[in-house]
């Protein structure tokens, strides 16, 4: 064809889950009932009092023009309100937040904002694969660090001073951590920062899964003098059952938050009033909402331990997230290899590690977001299809 796409494209592979997702729909084509265990898609609604704020709002006149570029008041104000009472962090409404359509855009946008071409970009492996494919698509130069399951999925900052720092601007950093679980602490934010402002280096903490099976959310700006170097990333998708209504937000200081807001008001023209009406009831929300959403995971994440245990997967029961995330037994030739084995023979689909990057290889990951029945299901099919041939 004689119109070629932008060389940047060639960079980024299609998005590992849309490839996998086709194939799943193809085998259900043919009549095969496949569970999909992959996704992290919260599958209960959000609370009855955000759903009945956006059918109010959205029958009110008015409601329906380009909103502005900042967000409304009340979102803005309920993210800082939502801050000080569960992270005990003071953010100025009208200067240190931006709502977002999702966290994951803000990557898009941070990058574009802060990185030159070729300037290096620090990127966990393994971790969420935005990182590493918006870093290509702006044309910086990415150097991974890996992260151990020996240092509890911590950046090995030894290593990492080692390293010729003098070109990198930027480091991606995402605790409670995706896909390994890894909880948060004010230790390891405490290191993060210093390590920022020692280096000049941006961090910016991705912090979605703050509220799911963790008692303790926790900011990055919970350090002293955090916001002169850092900046956060939350979203209601996974702590309110919101992922499809894409609402987040990014969380700095005023100067950080105008460099963001300068690319993404470009970019688009603001959100649906109604749902930054609704979205700011939701942060409202009293401590129970996320005490009744998590005690449907933690009865779920009981059952998914059934499913590790039965493939002799190993891991640790102090996994913060939406995910279960597991060691396969040495003998097994690799994830890949028994992802693929266990959709073929049992028509259940498990995310394999390698897909966060090769330190992920020997590993399994398994979502928290499919019924107790479903889970259930996918235990006999396991154990029917795969372990009893
Ligand atoms: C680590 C991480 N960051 C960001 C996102 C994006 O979330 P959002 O729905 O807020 O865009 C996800 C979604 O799965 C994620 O796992």
């Amino acid at each position: 064809m004689a119109i070629q796409p932008a060389n940047r494209i060639s960079e980024v592979k299609e998005y590992y889950f849309s490839k996998k997702l086709r194939e799943i729909d193809e085998m259900r084509q043919q009549g095969i009932q496949v569970i999909n265990l992959g996704i992290g898609n919260p599958d209960r609604p959000p609370h009855p009092e955000v759903l009945k704020e956006l059918n109010k709002a959205s029958s009110e006149k008015g409601n329906h023009g380009y909103q502005s570029y900042i967000g409304i008041p009340e979102l803005r104000n309920a993210f800082a309100s939502w801050y000080r009472q569960y992270f005990e962090v003071a953010l100025d409404p009208a200067k240190e937040v931006l709502p977002l359509m999702g966290s994951k855009e803000g990557i898009m946008h941070i990058s574009m904002a802060f990185l030159n071409k070729d300037d290096k970009v620090l990127v966990p492996n393994p971790g969420y694969p935005t990182y590493a494919s918006v870093s290509k698509l702006v044309e910086a130069e990415m150097v991974t660090y890996d992260l151990e399951e020996e240092l509890n999925w911590q950046p090995d900052f030894e290593k990492l001073e080692k390293l010729d720092l003098s070109k990198v601007k930027l480091m991606w950093v995402n605790y409670p951590n995706m896909p390994t679980g890894a909880n948060a602490t004010l230790e390891l934010f405490e290191k993060l920062v210093a390590f920022g402002k020692k280096h000049n280096i941006l961090i910016c903490n991705d912090n979605p899964y703050s509220f799911i099976l963790n008692d303790n959310p926790l900011s990055i700006f919970r350090i002293e003098g955090a916001k002169d170097t850092c900046i956060e990333l939350n979203s209601l998708s996974k702590s309110h059952n919101m992922a499809g209504w894409r609402v987040g937000m990014v969380a700095s200081n005023p100067e950080f938050i105008q460099y963001i807001l300068r690319v993404k008001s470009n970019m688009d023209s603001g959100m649906f009033k109604p749902l930054q009406l609704a979205a700011a009831k939701a942060l409202g929300l009293k401590k129970s909402w996320y005490d009744e959403v998590n005690k449907e995971y933690y009865q779920r994440r009981e059952l998914v331990w059934k499913i590790m245990d039965m493939l002799d997967c190993k891991y640790d029961k102090n996994q913060s997230g939406m995910f279960i995330w597991a060691r396969i037994p040495e003998q097994t030739e690799s994830a890949e290899r028994l992802s693929d084995q266990i959709l073929k023979h049992a028509h259940v689909f498990i995310t394999p590690g390698s897909i966060f990057g090769q330190k992920g290889q020997r590993y399994i990951r398994i979502s928290l977001c499919s019924t107790q029945d479903v889970l259930k299901e996918s235990i006999e099919k396991i154990k029917q299809n795969l372990l009893l041939k």
